[in-house]
Order: structure tokens, then C-alpha cells, then sequence
């Protein structure tokens, strides 16, 4: 909804923005909100804090939020409150040909509020590593059967190689029907950057340790397998991980279950094997979200998975028992990057006409990121 308030004087360097108070911010960008109207679509992820995810227009998981910026049709910008990899997602999603075309060649600018909101884990696979690796699977096994699948979390080059490899994204909600889809194509798949979404999804599906092996990028040698290992595997992970995840332990669940009867342990599956077999519940952000929502009144959680999303619950279900599975604090700093301040800084930008930080991936690689991207839309 336009208002016909004016809008303000064209803005100042990000550090005028460190001196205003939240309220101060919040009304700024409320205001933006107002005159831009439906031209301005702000996302935001599930581990975005509080004070951001006010704002957004649309609050979902990595998928459901890929899912919302392919359909935005009508508005001239995004504002992505999550990591780097979402914005250039969404990027991609927003701008295919036929889309910019459809709009008589306009595209949707996407806008990442701090340019420092990156992944960890999405970091620990270059596209040269995976080029490397490919080539070195290729003197043990034939790579005509293998299929490469990469976790969303990943940068877009590597999205761009499923894309020309036959292969295809997955995300933490439809790993194991994008698994499916490739083992209905070829005898194995090369799963990355997460180790442990792979492992997780494959088990699910009855594939046992014994016919996975890990490739450690870093190794001098066939990712540290002998050729026997490759041979025999049918799912090859990447040695990625996320360091959040990390650390909710095994020990964590037994000391819970141990202490408080009856609690229910909900996680998200880039957490370890270990920790995964010991849970009642595992899913995407999202599936998190759902199962306490449609719990009844008085259910006892313990919830594995980055602590603002699980703060959210805990103050939004009163009638709950929930509770951090990890007595230390897991938080995901880049997703943290993302403040009031930046939030207010790029839109009041956006708004006069001098965007910042804008994330566009090059037309060469976002024709083949597409290709991978949209395989997985098909499928789930
Ligand atoms: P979801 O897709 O489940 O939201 O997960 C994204 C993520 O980065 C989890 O660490
Ligand atoms: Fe990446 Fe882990 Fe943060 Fe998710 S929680 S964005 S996987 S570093």
C-alpha cells in the first residue's frame, strides 16, 4: 500500500545508522515499507532475529523463501534478511529469462543487507574443489552414473555445476525426494557441501555407512578413499558441516531425556548422525516451526537447531516446555550480521535509487544454477 508521506533526504553512510535506536530504525523502515508498497518484498529466514523478522513480508526456510522469491512477479526489489547464498537463490529465481522478459526486461533487484551474511558451511566447498574432485572420481568411476547434488546452502557456481552435470539442489525439507530422483538416474550421487544431511537423508532410505564414503577436499589423494571405497559407494559426502550444528552433541540428548521425562527431541538434520538417530523428530526449520505449533499444550521440547528460531518458540508457546538442546549457545553469527541498521541503511538506499549490495550472479552461471534449481522446484 503506497502512502503519499515524502520520502526522506537521501541517506547517509551506514555509520550515521549506528547512532539511531531500534525504535528509531524500526519506524524507518516501516516508512520505506509504506511508500514503496508492493514494490519492495522483504524475506526473511526462520534464524533472523526478532527485531528484523518484524518486517518481513514473507518468513519461511530455505526452500519456502526460494519458493516465494520464484513467484514474485510485481515487485521492482527484494530485501533478503538471511545469507548470502538465499540472496543469490533469489536472485536467480526472480530473474529467469523468461520472468525478466515477461516484465519487458526489468529485473528484480535483490538486495543482502550486510554483504558479510554468509554460510560457513557453504564455504567449505569452492567450485575448483569440485571440479577437482570430479575429475579425480572420473579416473576410479565412471561419472556417467553419478549424479551431483548440492545442498542449497552453496554458492551459486556450484549450483551452476548440478546444472550441467545433470544433477540438482536439494534442501532440508526435500532431500530425500531430490535423493530419489537422482538414484532413479544413476548408481551414485556426489552430496555437498553437508556431510550430514547427506549421511542423514541417505540412511533414511536404507543406504548404509558401508556404501558412503567422505571426500575430504583437502586430502592429497581421492579425497582421502581408496579406490575400493569409491567403487563400492553409492553416496559420496562432502566433508562440509555446519558449525552450529555442530555442536549439539549426543551426551546433550541423553542428559535431557535422562533429566526431564517424557521430552520430545527436535532437530534439524544438519546435526550429526550421532545426534539424529537419538532424536524423536528431524526437519527443516520449518518442520521445527510446525511440530510445536500443532503440539498440545504442556509438551516438553528440547530443539536442536540455531538458537534465535528456537528463542521465538519458546516465547511464543508459553503453554510449551521448550528448551535449547545445547547448554552452550549455538547461534549462527552471519545470520546475526543482519540488523535494524543494515536493514534500514540498504532499504532507505533502495529507495532513492542508489542500491547497495545488491547480489547478482552472472547470466553464465544462473543458466545453469536455474537448470538445477528448477529440477528441484519439479520434484518437491
Ligand atoms: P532450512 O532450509 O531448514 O531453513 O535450513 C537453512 C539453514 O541454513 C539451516 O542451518
Ligand atoms: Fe550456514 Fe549453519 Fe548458519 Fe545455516 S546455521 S546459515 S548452515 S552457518
Amino acid at each position: 500500500m503506497s502512502s503519499s508521506a515524502a520520502a526522506p533526504p537521501i541517506p547517509g553512510p551506514f555509520t550515521d545508522y549506528r547512532s539511531l535506536s531500534d525504535a528509531e530504525l524500526a519506524a524507518r523502515i516501516e516508512g520505506v515499507r509504506q511508500r514503496m508498497g508492493r514494490r519492495l518484498v522483504i524475506l526473511g529466514h526462520h534464524y533472523q532475529q526478532d527485531g528484523v523478522i518484524a518486517h518481513a513480508d514473507f518468513q519461511g526456510d530455505s526452500y519456502q523463501l526460494s519458493r516465494s522469491a520464484a513467484e514474485r512477479d510485481e515487485c521492482e526489489a527484494i530485501a533478503f534478511c538471511g545469507v548470502h547464498f538465499m540472496a543469490e537463490t533469489a536472485d536467480i529465481l526472480a530473474n529467469r529469462p523468461d520472468k525478466v522478459a515477461a516484465r519487458g526486461g526489468r529485473r528484480v533487484s535483490v538486495v543482502l543487507p550486510d554483504l558479510a551474511a554468509g554460510c560457513s558451511m557453504a564455504d567449505m566447498a569452492a567450485i575448483h574443489q569440485v571440479e577437482d574432485a570430479w575429475a579425480d572420481l572420473g579416473t576410479v568411476i565412471d561419472t556417467a552414473e553419478l549424479t551431483p547434488v548440492t545442498y542449497i546452502n552453496s554458492a551459486a557456481s556450484l549450483k551452476a555445476f548440478c546444472g550441467r552435470h545433470g544433477g540438482i539442489v536439494c534442501t532440508s525439507s526435500n532431500a530425500r525426494a531430490v535423493l530419489e530422483w537422482a538414484f532413479a538416474r544413476g548408481r551414485r550421487v556426489l552430496f555437498f557441501p553437508d556431510q550430514h544431511l547427506g549421511r542423514n537423508t541417505a540412511r533414511t532410505m536404507g543406504i548404509g555407512l558401508d556404501q558412503m564414503c567422505v571426500w575430504n577436499p583437502h586430502a592429497p589423494e581421492l579425497g582421502g578413499n581408496g579406490t575400493a571405497a569409491l567403487e563400492a559407494s553409492r553416496v559420496i559426502l562432502w566433508q562440509g558441516h555446519c558449525s552450529v550444528h555442530a555442536m549439539f552433541r549426543p551426551e546433550h540428548v541423553d542428559g535431557l531425556r535422562k533429566n526431564i521425562p517424557g521430552v520430545k527431541i527436535l532437530v534439524h538434520p544438519e546435526c550429526s548422525m550421532e545426534v539424529v538417530d537419538k532424536a524423536d523428530l528431524v526437519g527443516s526449520t520449518s518442520y521445527i516451526l510446525r511440530q510445536v505449533e500443532q503440539a498440545p499444550p504442556g509438551t516438553k521440547w528440547a530443539i536442536g537447531t540455531e538458537l534465535h528460531l528456537v528463542k521465538r518458540l519458546e516465547s511464543a508457546h508459553p503453554e510449551q516446555e521448550i528448551r535449547f538442546l545445547s547448554p552452550v549457545v549455538c547461534m549462527c553469527a552471519t545470520m546475526y550480521r543482519i540488523d535494524l541498521a543494515h536493514l534500514c541503511w540498504s532499504l532507505e538506499h533502495l529507495e532513492a535509487g542508489d542500491a547497495v549490495n545488491v547480489i547478482r550472479v552472472d547470466d553464465e552461471t544462473a543458466k545453469w544454477a536455474v537448470v538445477a534449481l528448477e529440477r528441484m522446484l519439479a520434484v518437491a
